[in-house]
C-alpha cells in the first residue's frame, strides 16, 4: 500500500523521499537587492530537517522592474549565484528536493511597486482590493518574447545554484494565470483568443526551459483548477491545459484551489468539486500531480494518499506551524496542523485588510522559524500586524494581492 512515507519518482529519474510537499509560502525575505537573505536560507534549512521531501519555495520574481511584494527575491542573472546556492544547498541537505517557483505578477502588482504594471489586455484588476493597483498596459509581441526568455533564463540561473528543479507560477492571477483567463487576456494575436493561444506563452517557457536545462531537472506547473469568476478560466480549460503540458513531457503539476479535506467548511459542492475534479485530472494523465490547499490531518493526509487520489500533498499553512510535520507523522505525534481564522476583533476592518492578515502572521512565523524561535498561536491577527508594520511601514496595510 502507498503511504505518505513510500518515495515517488518522477518521469525524468528524480526521486522524493515521501508524498509531502511545501507548497509556495511568499517569505518576503529578500534584501534590498532582491538577494535571498540568510534569514531565508535557515527557514529552508529547518525545513529541509523537518522531513519534508519536496521543497517548493515563496515565488521568485524572474524581472525586477515586475514584483509582486515587498521583499521579493528575483533571479535575473548570474550576479547572486553564491547566496542562491546557499539557499539550494541548505533545503537539500536532509535529502530533499528543491524547486523553485518562477513568477511574474503582471498587473497583481501593487501601486506601492508599480506605477503602470503590464497584462496580456489593459484590463483593470476587479474586486474589493482593486483600488490598491494602477490599471495595467497591455504587453507588445516583442515585450512577450521578452518575458519568456526572462523565465527562460532564470531556470537556467536556478539549475547553475543547485536547485532540483523549477515551478512555474500560472496560478491565483498572476501574470500566467492572466494569460489563461478569457477575462484578463482580450489579445487578438497569436497569445489570446482560443485556449491554444492563451495557453501558448506556457508552452513557449516550458519548451524553451527544457532546451536549456535537459531533461534530467524537473520543471513543474502551479495551475488553477478553475478561477471560480464569470469569464475566468474554467475547469474544462483547466484539463486541457495539463493534458498539453503532460503531453509535452512536465515533470510534475500542482493543483491549486478550493478545500480538499473538508468540503463543507468551504460552502456546499466547492470542495466536493475539487476532490472530483483532482479524480478527473489524475484519470486523464501519465505524470504525477499534487494536490495543494486546505489539507492540515494526518488522516487526511494518509487518506488522500492512500485512496491514491492524489500523488503529492501539498502543504503551506500546516508546515508554518508545524515545520517538522513529516518526522512528526512518521512517530505518530501529529494529528493536526492548527490553521487558524485571524481576527482584529472587528469584522468590517478584518475584511478591509483580509489579505494582509492572511499573508502576515505566516510571514511572522517563518521569520521565528528561521530564529529557532517557536511559532505563536493565536487567533489575534494584531501581533502579526504590528510585525508586517514594523517591517514594511504603513504601505503593509495596502493589499498585496487582489
Ligand atoms: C504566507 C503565504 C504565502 C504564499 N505564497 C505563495 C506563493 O508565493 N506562491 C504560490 O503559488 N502560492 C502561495 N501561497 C499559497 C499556498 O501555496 C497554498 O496554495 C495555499 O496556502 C493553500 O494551501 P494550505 O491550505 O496548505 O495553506 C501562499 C500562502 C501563504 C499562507
Amino acid at each position: 500500500m502507498t503511504t505518505p512515507f513510500t518515495p515517488l519518482t518522477l518521469k525524468n529519474g528524480t526521486t522524493l523521499k515521501n508524498r509531502f510537499m511545501k507548497a509556495a509560502t511568499s517569505e518576503t525575505l529578500g534584501d534590498k537587492y532582491y538577494r535571498p537573505t540568510n534569514t531565508l536560507i535557515n527557514l529552508y534549512r529547518n525545513w529541509a530537517k523537518g522531513g519534508t521531501g519536496l521543497i517548493i519555495t515563496g515565488n521568485v520574481m524572474v524581472d525586477s522592474s515586475a514584483r509582486g511584494e515587498f521583499g521579493n527575491v528575483v533571479v535575473e542573472d548570474t550576479l547572486n549565484l553564491d547566496q542562491l546556492s546557499r539557499w539550494a544547498h541548505a533545503a537539500t541537505d536532509n535529502g530533499a528536493q528543491i524547486f523553485l517557483q518562477l513568477n511574474h505578477p503582471g498587473k497583481q502588482s501593487p501601486k506601492t511597486i508599480s506605477k503602470q504594471p503590464v497584462s496580456p489586455s489593459a484590463v483593470p484588476m476587479t474586486g474589493d482590493n482593486a483600488f490598491a493597483f494602477n490599471a495595467p498596459r497591455a504587453l507588445s509581441r516583442v515585450e512577450i518574447k521578452e518575458i519568456i526568455q526572462k523565465f527562460i533564463n532564470a531556470a537556467v540561473v536556478a539549475k547553475k545554484a543547485g536547485f532540483s528543479g523549477v515551478e512555474i507560477h500560472a496560478a491565483h492571477g498572476y501574470l500566467l494565470n492572466q494569460f489563461l483567463s478569457p477575462h484578463d487576456n482580450r489579445r487578438v494575436d497569436e497569445y489570446g483568443g482560443t485556449l491554444e493561444n492563451r495557453v501558448r506563452i506556457i508552452v513557449e517557457i516550458y519548451t524553451g526551459m527544457r532546451e536549456k536545462v535537459g531533461d534530467d531537472f524537473s520543471i513543474a506547473l502551479k495551475i488553477n483548477s478553475s478561477d471560480f469568476s464569470d469569464n475566468g478560466f474554467s475547469e474544462e480549460d483547466s484539463l486541457k491545459v495539463i493534458q498539453k503540458m503532460d503531453s509535452l513531457g512536465i515533470d510534475l503539476i500542482e493543483i491549486s484551489g478550493g478545500n480538499y479535506e473538508n468540503p463543507t467548511m468551504q460552502g456546499v459542492g466547492k470542495g466536493a468539486f475539487f476532490i472530483n475534479y483532482a479524480a478527473k485530472v489524475k484519470e486523464s494523465i501519465d505524470m504525477p500531480i499534487a494536490v495543494t490547499g486546505g489539507f492540515n490531518t494526518a488522516n487526511g493526509i494518509d487518506n488522500a494518499i492512500e485512496n491514491n487520489e492524489t500523488d503529492l500533498v501539498g502543504l503551506a499553512r500546516p508546515l508554518v506551524i508545524v515545520p517538522d510535520l513529516p518526522n512528526q507523522m512518521e512517530r505518530g505525534a501529529f494529528t493536526r496542523a492548527n490553521v487558524h481564522y485571524l481576527t482584529t476583533g472587528s469584522k468590517s476592518f478584518d475584511k478591509k485588510i483580509s489579505s494582509l492578515i492572511g499573508l502576515s502572521y505566516y510571514q511572522q512565523q517563518m521569520e521565528r522559524i528561521a530564529s529557532g524561535k517557536h511559532v505563536i498561536d493565536t487567533n489575534s491577527a494584531w501581533g502579526a500586524l504590528g510585525f508586517s508594520i514594523r517591517k514594511q511601514g504603513l504601505s503593509a496595510l495596502l493589499p498585496q494581492r487582489g
